[in-house]
Parts: structure tokens; C-alpha cells; sequence
């Protein structure tokens, strides 16, 4: 049958596709992406507190991923959110759920053997919505372009054909006999065919990209999922459009894979840069405080700052890090010493980490 996009495309192949073969343009690329990611595996495995840093990075990196939806979120309402205010945007909680659906997503994988199944693709979904979302089962779902409503691609219809399509897809991504094509190639293809199954009624963009993540970890090419090619996606965003446009009505794997790669090679390159760059602040900073606190000297303080860049008093009162008293005295030493910005937003004095913010934010 001709294929028409705007018909359900219910004779999408299963993976692998139909004659897909690695080009050499492919294989040079995945020899620098295997290297580069191996390097930044590398990186994370030797930080003493791979958790708290990692986390930082998590959240700068959710605010990419949504914002390919124009969620427009300032900094400043993230971290606020993560926090604990009750004054942070819609926006802000969007990106946050972003995050626990990452790490709901993990835990789910490593609870059930390893495996990236249809039911933890639910589960990242629904944690991205907060709601009860499941597989499609009414037809309707189209992707259309967000100025002429013209239609883009129907994706296949409905619930018994899409978990069909989903079982086939969690078998690609989950038989370790499959090992060829190599398993960043395999993530080109998995994101491809995730996409275009297109299994649910919204969030299907935020789920593919969380499975990115996680598929690294489940294949040990990461520890932690600290990649996400989203950024890329989002500073590429009508190129990625037109490459999934392209593998479905042209079959160009070749492109695709290749713009996969590229985001790979990129985002591991400006990951493993800012990693290097926090740990060399933190570096810093724990010389500088132990010189402006003296005996007083906090490790877990430290640890906050590079954890939430926007402290307050009651914040290190309710970890468990010092009476107000003390807290107070802290903030305001290493305020004095230029290492905290103090800043009053509403009723509550916030003690910023400057710095981090800077590096957080300037890519
Ligand atoms: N032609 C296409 N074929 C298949 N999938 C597509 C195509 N164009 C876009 N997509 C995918 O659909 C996603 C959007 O779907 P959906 O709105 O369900 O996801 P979302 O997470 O809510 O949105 P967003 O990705 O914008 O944050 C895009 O991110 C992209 O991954
Ligand atoms: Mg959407």
C-alpha cells in the first residue's frame, strides 16, 4: 500500500529496518562517540558524589527537554521548584516531573531485570503528566504542523496494534543477542521507531528522549543517565522534525542516524566540559570556605550549594545541617566573602550560587 500520512501508519515495519546497513560516514562517527562517551563514563565514575552533581545537571537538562514543547521556564522558577516553593510556575513543575519520570523510569528498569518494557514507558509517561495516561485506544492522534494544521504523519491505530508494535520494539531493545548494529546506532533506530509508533496522546516527544537516557545505562555505556541529547534536539529541532518526516517517507536511515550520532558526540562533549568545570569550582569554593569558615567548616554545606544553587536558612535547618542560628551565620560569612549573592525574592532571602548559576546557564 502507498503510504499516505494522512492514514494511520499501521504497516510501519518492526526494527530492524528493512535493509539497514552501516554506512562508513555511520561508523566513523560511532568510533567517536563510543570513545567521547566512554570518557565521560569515565568522568562520572570517579566523582565522589556522582548523585548530587549529577543532579544539577539533570534538572538544567530537563529544562531542555521540555522546552521543545515551548514550556518557557526561567532558570531562576527551577530552582526555586526543586526547592520546595509553593510560588514556582506550571512551567517549572513540568520540568520537575520531567526529572522524577527520568528517575522513575530507572528505577523501574532496574527493578525488572534491566528491561525497557512497554509498561516502563508508561510509567515515564504518566510521571511526565501526573495522570493515568495509557496506550492510545482512540483514533484521532495526528501530528500536524503548528502553523497551517496541514498533516504531518498519522501515526498506527489503535491500542492492540500499538502494543503489538510496542512488544516488537521492546524485544529490539531488549535481546542481547541482537548486538549488531551497535548499540548508539541501535539508540538511532529504537528513537526513530519509539516516535513513530507514537503510543500515547501526548508526551511522546519527552518519553523518547527519556528512553534515550536510559537505554545508555541499560547498555553500560553510562553509569548514570546523565546524557540527554534533548538540548541538541531542541537547537535542531526543524532538522529533527524533517529527519523523522524523511526515514518514514524516504527510508533515509542514513541521515537520521547520523544526526543521532552528531547530538550524541556534542552533548557528551558539552557535558563532560561542564562537569569538568563544576568539579574545578568546587574545588574552589571548598578552599575559599574553609578559609572564611574556619573550624566551622561544612562539608554537606558545600555539598548543597552544588546541589541546589539557591539556598536559604530554613533549607539547611530542614536537612539537618545547623540550627538557624548557625545557618544564618554561615550564609552570611560566605556572602560577605563574594561567594554567595544574597537575594530577597517575596518574603525569603535566597543565598545564590552565582557561579553555578552562570555555568549552568551559559550554554
Ligand atoms: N514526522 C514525525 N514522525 C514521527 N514522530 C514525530 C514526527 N515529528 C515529530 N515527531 C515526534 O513527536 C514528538 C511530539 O509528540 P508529543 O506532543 O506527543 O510529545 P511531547 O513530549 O508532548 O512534545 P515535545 O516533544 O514537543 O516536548 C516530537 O518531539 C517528535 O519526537
Ligand atoms: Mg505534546
Amino acid at each position: 500500500m502507498v503510504y499516505n500520512r494522512n492514514l494511520p501508519f499501521n504497516d510501519l515495519p518492526d526494527l530492524p529496518p528493512p535493509g539497514f546497513t552501516e554506512t562508513p560516514g555511520m561508523l566513523r562517527h560511532l568510533a567517536k562517540a563510543s570513545r567521547i562517551l566512554g570518557e565521560l563514563n569515565g568522568l562520572c565514575s570517579s566523582l565522589p558524589d556522582p548523585q548530587l552533581l549529577l543532579n544539577t545537571i539533570v534538572l538544567q537538562e530537563s529544562k531542555n527537554s521540555s522546552a521543545i514543547e515551548n514550556i518557557v521556564t526561567t532558570q531562576d522558577e527551577l530552582y526555586k521548584a526543586a526547592t520546595g516553593e509553593e510560588t514556582a510556575s506550571q512551567a517549572a513543575k513540568e520540568v520537575l516531573n520531567y526529572r522524577e519520570a527520568l528517575y522513575a523510569g530507572l528505577k523501574k528498569m532496574q527493578a525488572q531485570k534491566n528491561l525497557l518494557l512497554t509498561s516502563t514507558m508508561v510509567e515515564i509517561v504518566q510521571t511526565i503528566k501526573q495522570n493515568n495516561a495509557g496506550i492510545r485506544n482512540t483514533p484521532g492522534t495526528a501530528l500536524k504542523n503548528a502553523i497551517n494544521g496541514e498533516v504531518i504523519y498519522t501515526p498506527p491505530c489503535c491500542e492492540d496494534i500499538l502494543r503489538m508494535k510496542l512488544a516488537s520494539l521492546e524485544h529490539f531493545m531488549n535481546d542481547p543477542d541482537l548486538t549488531t548494529p551497535d548499540p548508539l546506532i541501535k539508540m538511532a533506530l529504537i528513537h526513530y521507531q519509539f516516535e513513530a509508533v507514537h503510543p500515547f496522546a501526548d508526551g511522546n516527544g519527552r518519553t523518547g528522549r527519556i528512553l534515550n537516557a536510559l537505554y545508555l545505562v541499560q547498555q553500560g555505556l553510562l553509569v548514570q543517565p546523565v546524557l540527554y541529547i534533548s538540548s541538541y534536539m531542541e537547537n535542531n529541532k526543524a532538522e529533527y522534525y524533517k529527519l523523522l518526516r524523511d526515514v518514514t517517507e524516504t527510508g533515509n536511515w542514513n541521515d537520521w542516524t547520523m544526526y543521532i550520532l552528531t547530538a550524541v558526540i556534542e552533548t557528551t562533549q558539552q557535558t563532560t566540559q561542564k562537569i569538568r568545570t563544576m568539579l574545578s569550582l568546587k574545588n574552589e569554593y571548598e578552599k575559599k570556605m574553609q578559609e572564611v569558615l574556619g573550624a566551622s567548616f561544612s562539608y554537606a554545606l558545600l555539598q548543597l550549594m552544588f546541589t541546589l544553587p539557591y539556598l536559604k536558612i530554613e533549607l539547611l535547618e530542614k536537612k539537618g545541617l545547623a540550627h538557624r542560628q548557625t545557618a544564618s551565620g554561615w550564609l552570611k560569612k560566605l556572602s560577605d566573602a563574594g561567594m554567595l549573592r544574597p537575594q530577597k525574592i517575596g518574603r525569603t532571602t535566597y543565598f545564590i550560587n552565582y557561579r553555578l548559576m552562570e555555568l549552568l546557564t551559559g550554554n
